[in-house]
C-alpha cells in the first residue's frame, strides 16, 4: 500500500512547496519514501513553472532540505484520482479545491481533504498565514515542520506502519 499526499496553496510557490519539501525530507529520514509520495499544487496560475519563492528556498536551504526540480503547477480534477490526502494550506484553498471536486464526477471518494491547520489544533489557527504578503517565512516554516510531523504520524497509522 502506498500513500500519496498533495499540499495545495494559492500560488504554489511559498507554503505548499515548503510543505512538500519538508514532508518529503521527514519521510526520507524514516526510510518510507517507497510508501509515501508527496507533491504540491496551486489554485492560481500566476507562477506556473516557477521554482519555490526565494523566502521558501532560504528556509529550506537553512534546514538543508532539497527543493530540486520543484515547479509550480495547478491543482486538477485528476488529482482527486491520484492522491489519498489533499492538504490545503488555508480555508480559501479548501473552498476552491471543494469547488473543483464538485466538477470531478465520481472522483475523490477516497481522498481525505482537510486544512493543514487541522493537524495542529492547539494553535487555534484556521490558516497557514501567507508569507507572500507578510514575508514571515520562518513562522510558516515552524508551522510546516510541526504539521508535517503530525501528518506523518497520521499516514503511518493509516498505512499500519506505526
Ligand atoms: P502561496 O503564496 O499561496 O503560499 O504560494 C502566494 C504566492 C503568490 C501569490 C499569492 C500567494 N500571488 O498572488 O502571486
Amino acid at each position: 500500500m502506498k500513500a500519496r499526499i498533495l499540499f495545495v496553496c494559492l500560488g504554489n510557490i511559498c507554503r505548499s512547496p515548503m510543505a512538500e519539501a519538508v514532508m518529503r525530507h521527514q519521510v526520507e529520514l524514516v526510510h518510507l519514501s517507497e510508501s509515501i509520495e508527496v507533491d504540491s499544487a496551486g489554485t492560481g496560475d500566476w507562477h506556473l513553472g516557477h521554482p519555490p519563492h526565494e523566502g521558501t528556498r532560504k528556509q529550506l536551504d537553512q534546514h538543508l532540505i532539497s527543493y530540486q526540480g520543484m515547479k509550480a503547477r495547478l491543482v486538477t480534477t485528476g488529482d482527486f484520482e491520484t492522491f489519498d490526502y489533499i492538504v490545503c494550506m488555508d480555508t480559501n484553498n479548501l473552498r476552491d479545491v471543494r469547488k473543483l471536486l464538485s466538477k470531478a464526477e465520481g472522483e475523490g471518494e477516497r481522498t481525505r481533504l482537510f486544512t493543514f491547520m487541522e493537524l495542529l489544533p492547539d494553535k487555534g489557527m484556521a490558516d497557514v498565514p501567507d508569507p507572500y504578503y507578510d514575508g514571515n517565512f520562518s513562522f510558516v516554516y515552524e508551522l510546516v515542520e510541526s504539521g508535517c510531523k503530525e501528518l506523518l504520524k497520521r499516514v503511518r497509522a493509516d498505512l499500519k506502519l506505526v
